[in-house]
């Protein structure tokens, strides 16, 4: 099985998909060069079929991207697999991703076909698919929720006509780690011809566990793709965190022992970016890309990380593309990380003692106002 875990970017059409999220194709252009610096591997740039808007989105990224793969979403009909491969016409290297519901609430309750019929359409969606995109990745939606016994069936055939990557969504973010990895593993052993596509992830966050999902698909389930968005962004909760699946597998690098192509120092401004575009505020204790993800407020704290940054901090700030980590002053704050500041801002200090006494004024200040901005210490 191989080492490297491909980072197959959907901020561009499951992210789009949080109501107001919806962006404009200029909007989606400059999310997408982005990412292409971030270096994912796939970025999933809409969903052709969906509306005019949305094609042309397609074709202008697929136009301009060349260092990633980009691919359209499509249901698995001929005419929304047309309108995908025709979008990616101008791709250097291009994806259909094709899909249909699986489970037996989806199938009889939304798309009102038998299994037999869902299977017949799967099979002739991903061949048609493969008939104008040598990439073809299929989808079988709700598939977490669905009979593995027809499962089997359903994706035993879709290899067989010719489908490259084959994606487990857990449409409805109901999995548990344990459970959705050894889900997947059980489909790779129980199909003969599993070896012949990379498997895949795709998890939703309603119940938290989008990553930790999505890496048990990895780690148990033996999946080698990983489908996330920019910030989690996504419907309802959302999806698995981008940020947060490629610093935990770089971090822990020791325990997941796979590679990746993504230039981690492009994660903040791609977050950054995606904020502003769509208005979705980063919650500040986020994991990688909040404010204070990097920040010390507790003096024990601020005084480890000033002696020996890996004291209090596993990454580098800087590493995932903050300029550097942040010492936040306020009342639990030390004298170490005051000094520190002081030295930061220019503010010369003739003695000790004059320190001692700044730092006492400081501290009156810092029981009557939660933050101190830089602007308060040159005040003092
Ligand atoms: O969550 C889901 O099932 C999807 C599919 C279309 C892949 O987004
Ligand atoms: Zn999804």
């Amino acid at each position: 099985m191989s080492d490297q875990l491909i980072i197959f970017d959907t901020t561009l059409r499951d992210g789009e998909q949080s109501p107001g999220a919806s962006m404009t194709k200029d909007e989606k252009l400059r999310i997408a060069r982005q990412l292409e610096r971030l270096r994912v591997d796939v970025i999933e740039a809409g969903f052709a079929a969906s509306s005019n808007g949305d094609f042309e989105c397609v074709r202008t990224i697929a136009a301009h991207i060349k260092d990633s793969t980009v691919c359209s979403l499509a249901r698995a009909n001929d005419r929304d697999i047309a309108r995908a491969a025709e979008a990616l016409k101008p791709a250097a290297n291009a994806r259909i991703h094709t899909f249909i519901a699986t489970s037996e609430l989806h199938m009889q309750k939304k798309l009102r076909m038998t299994a037999d019929e869902v299977f017949e359409q799967a099979k002739l969606s991903v061949r048609f698919a493969r008939n104008l995109c040598a990439d073809v990745e299929f989808s079988p939606e709700d598939g977490y929720r669905s009979d593995p016994d027809f499962l089997c069936r359903v994706l035993e055939a879709a290899i067989e006509e010719g489908a490259t990557t084959l994606n487990i969504p857990d449409t409805v973010g109901y999995a548990v780690p344990e459970l959705y990895g050894a889900f997947i593993r059980n489909l790779r052993e129980r199909i003969p011809n599993s070896d012949k596509a990379v498997w895949s992830v795709h998890c939703h966050n309603d119940l938290g566990m989008a990553v930790a999902n999505s890496l048990a698909g990895v780690m148990i389930g033996g999946a080698r793709q990983v489908e996330c968005t920019i910030n989690g962004l996504g419907e309802r909760a959302g999806n698995c965190s981008l940020e947060e699946v490629v610093m935990a597998v770089k971090t822990r690098r020791d325990y997941f022992g796979l590679d990746l192509r993504v230039d981690a120092s492009q994660i903040v401004p791609a977050s950054r970016l995606v904020a502003q575009t769509t208005g979705f505020v980063v919650q500040p204790n986020k994991a990688v890309v909040g404010a204070n993800a990097f920040a010390h407020a507790s003096g024990i704290h601020q005084d480890g990380v000033l002696k020996a940054r890996d004291t209090y901090e596993i990454m580098r700030a800087e590493d995932v593309g903050w300029s550097a980590n942040k010492i936040v002053l306020g009342k639990l704050s030390g004298r170490n990380a005051f000094k520190q500041r002081l030295q930061e801002l220019g503010i010369e200090t003739d003695s000790e003692a004059d320190i001692n006494a700044a730092f006492t004024r400081f501290k009156d200040l810092a029981d009557r106002k939660s933050d101190i901005f830089d602007e308060d210490i040159i005040a003092l």
